[in-house]
């Protein structure tokens, strides 16, 4: 996705060739500042020539332009590709668009012809088009993205099925969990990341060429054959709707913006984990920075990038549903404003996505320290509880206190519950027996935990597997 074109040139201020016909004399100086899209729109040039080539062979097949004029149509829109594909294309501001920008070279390159191109169609529904094409193609390519971020997850997953560590809520330490399970949780937002976009993916494949500037046209076109030759499952229905709907981009902003926050929360989790307070997780050098003054520091920028970036993703979808609400039917100009939060919203989560799958990919868990941590807790204080009510019908209220007062040592001699002598358990009830420390042990406790979905090692061994089965061997749903 990253663009390569080239910077748009300066051409001399002069009335424009493709719609001057009118206008005595060019425009005012400001007016090419704020009215060009091609600094950012460049970027859809394959998408604008791939529907142009669509369009002519159209126009052909329903007899409403020669053979001949096709032809060298074809020929100049491919020597384009080149140009703009070797950098030696250029771009000007003059000509306001990537739209005017090709045709205009067009007519440089084949005369004539070039100007029977535009036949049947306009610029709304030209970039209505390119802006649908570019939007798929992002979608796609962030679903390959996605995809390799969830292999890290299930790679790492599977190798700590049988980690513990501390499940916090509120952030305090609550009930031992594995680090896998924790890893999982994360595979399976991006999995629904994934769905949203196949499901943005459905809805926009229906093509707005051939709309025209907004109510049709009296040629005799076949939108059905555009939009086959183009990948869409069919026509959009109305021309009015065709060239105003910006639902696609919304709805790829949204699901960017929800994806972006899904991103930001595993992020501050690594945040946390690199820390020396908590040290579960250790970034590879190559996702690590130094300090310029501490020489101890191993920052985690990355995640913090990634977390801080989510702010510019969300805005994404906040600008372009500004620009969207106030907008009569059909096209305004407005809605060149769509552009750059796409852009930048798809540019951004591209990248925020590869860095994540990067810093997992290489990170090294450390189990000692997350062991340290959720004994340190003592996430078990309520199962053992629970067992002197179960077992020796002790009422909760006076289990709870003993559990309390055995909690209360353990922290004094800077242990673990299921690391208390028996007579020191003993003493402090005397219906406690060795069978507790099946009870108290933070394995134990994991263990136990094998409804669906929970995190017992043996059902994490199965949400790999099936991880994997659903999200890198299928389509993902
Ligand atoms: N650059 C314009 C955009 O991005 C292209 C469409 C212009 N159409 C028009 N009628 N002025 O929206």
């Amino acid at each position: 996705m990253t663009d390569h074109t080239p910077a748009p040139v300066e051409t001399e201020s002069r009335t424009n060739a493709l719609w001057g016909g009118r206008f005595a004399s060019g425009p005012a100086e400001v007016m090419e500042r704020i009215n060009p899209s091609i600094d950012f729109d460049r970027r859809l040039w394959r998408e604008d020539i791939l529907g142009s080539k669509a369009h002519a062979e159209m126009l052909v097949a329903q007899g409403i332009i020669s053979a001949e004029d096709g032809a060298a149509i074809a020929q100049g829109l491919d020597d384009i590709w080149g140009e703009i594909e070797s950098g030696q294309f250029k771009f000007s501001r003059a000509l306001e668009d990537i739209h005017m920008n090709v045709e205009s070279r067009l007519r440089e390159l084949i005369n004539e012809p070039a100007g029977r191109l535009h036949t049947g169609r306009s610029r709304n529904d030209q970039v209505a088009l390119d802006m649908k094409l570019w939007t798929r193609g992002a979608i796609d390519d962030l679903e390959v993205e996605l995809k390799a971020l969830q292999a890290a997850l299930i790679g790492q997953a599977e190798q700590h099925t049988d980690t513990v560590m501390p499940g916090f809520t509120h952030l305090q330490v609550a009930q031992p969990v594995t680090f896998g399970h924790h890893l999982l949780a994360y595979t399976e937002m991006f999995g629904r990341d994934r769905s949203r976009l196949a499901d943005a993916r459905k809805r926009l494949n229906e093509s707005p060429l051939g709309a025209a500037a907004l109510a049709g046209t009296p040629y005799p076109i076949d939108r059905h054959r555009t939009a086959s030759a183009l990948g869409f499952d069919r026509p959009a229905a109305n021309s009015l709707d065709a060239v105003s709907d910006r639902d696609f981009a919304l709805e790829l902003a949204a699901a960017a913006g929800i994806c972006a926050t899904h991103l930001s929360r595993l992020a501050e989790e690594l945040v946390l984990w690199t820390t020396q307070q908590f040290r579960f997780v250790r970034l590879s050098d190559a996702f690590s920075t130094g300090s310029s003054i501490m020489p101890q520091k191993r920052n985690a920028d990355a995640a913090e990038l990634v977390r801080g970036k989510a702010g510019r993703v969300l805005g994404a979808f906040t600008a372009l549903a500004v620009v969207m609400k106030g907008l009569p039917l059909a096209y305004g100009k407005d809605m060149q404003e769509d552009k750059e939060p796409l852009f930048d919203a798809v540019d951004t989560l591209g990248l925020c996505i590869a860095a994540t799958a990067g810093m997992i990919a290489d990170m090294q868990a450390n189990p000692a320290a997350m062991r340290q941590a959720v004994e340190a807790g003592f996430p078990t204080a309520t199962d053992l509880a629970d067992w002197l009510v179960r077992e020796a019908g002790v009422p909760f209220r006076d289990a709870h206190h003993v559990s309390g007062s055995l909690v209360k040592q353990a922290e004094t001699r800077g242990c673990g519950l299921a690391d208390l002598p028996l007579d020191v358990m003993k003493a402090a009830h005397p219906a406690l027996d060795e069978r507790i420390y099946a009870v108290v042990s933070v394995e134990a406790s994991v263990n136990a935990r094998t409804s669906f979905g929970g995190t017992a090692p043996v059902r994490v061994r199965e949400q790999v597997a099936a991880a994997r089965q659903r999200f890198l061997d299928g389509d993902g749903s």
